[in-house]
């Protein structure tokens, strides 16, 4: 299935072009993950894995897991005894976080799933991670009450997305708007995929606006922090 340009560049695609869009450039995301943010994405999830205040034994759900960077972050942060599931719409992106964790000897779950609809019983995990994933999601709001939902009470959310840094706005245009779907175009092979990036972001709720929709799905004690002058914030929050 190939991306409607016209949708792709609204910012808006419905979720079955989402899931094909991530099918097809599964085998090129990291690479390009890697060359898009110069390799800073890894300490972006680093922070993300340890705000999710993991204790021993926990039990921790990464959603929108795709290649597993995440998951595998927290794997890092459990015992033997606990448990990391990394759920995503994609089975092509998500044969590679299987093939990254088996070569990393790291033992987690990694499920095909809707973040909207999860397949997961209240109160299952004592914390859930989403990175680079709500902003994709056909209702944010279904997809922050599931991940609420699926929480125990007092069990941390954290939400990495990338943002709009009030600064150096004419350089992020530059980058953001232009280099970035230039580079989906050349090394990604997926000019669709990677004009959609940059639509979506728009389009996406600024951190104080994603803060209240937190609270506003259950979520108490919401804090952000913005990483690299702002073209990424972390959100994070406990279940009430
Ligand atoms: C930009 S990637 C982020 C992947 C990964 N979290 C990371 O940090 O690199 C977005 C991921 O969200 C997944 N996704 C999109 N819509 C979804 C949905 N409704 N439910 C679950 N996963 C979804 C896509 O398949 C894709 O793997």
């Amino acid at each position: 299935m190939s991306t409607d340009l016209a949708d792709a560049r609204s910012g808006e695609l419905p979720p079955d072009q989402v899931r094909a869009m991530f099918d097809r450039i599964a085998p090129r995301y990291d690479l390009l993950n890697r060359a898009m943010t110069m390799g800073l994405d890894r300490s972006w999830r680093r922070q993300a894995a340890a705000l999710a205040d993991l204790a021993a034994g926990d039990r921790a759900l990464d959603v929108c897991t795709g290649t597993g960077d995440l998951a595998l972050e927290l794997a890092a942060r459990t015992t033997a005894k606990g448990q990391v599931v990394g759920l995503d719409v994609s089975p092509e992106m998500l044969e590679r976080a299987r093939e990254k964790a088996s070569a990393r000897g790291d033992d987690v779950r990694f499920e095909v799933g809707d973040a909207t609809d999860l397949p997961y019983a209240d109160d299952a995990f004592d914390a859930v991670t989403v990175a680079f994933g709500v902003r994709n999601l056909a209702s944010l709001d279904r997809g922050l009450a599931e991940m609420a939902r699926v929480v125990r009470p007092g069990g941390r959310m954290v939400v990495l997305e990338i943002s709009t840094p009030r600064r150096l706005q004419h350089f992020y245009r530059l980058w953001f708007d232009r280099l970035v779907p230039a580079l989906g175009a050349t090394l990604g092979r997926d000019g669709a995929a990677y004009s959609y990036l940059p639509a979506s972001v728009r389009r996406f709720p600024d951190p104080a606006t994603l803060a209240e929709r937190m609270h506003d799905s259950g979520l108490g004690d919401v804090h952000w922090r913005p990483l690299a002058g702002g073209i990424v914030t972390l959100h994070w929050g406990r279940v009430r």
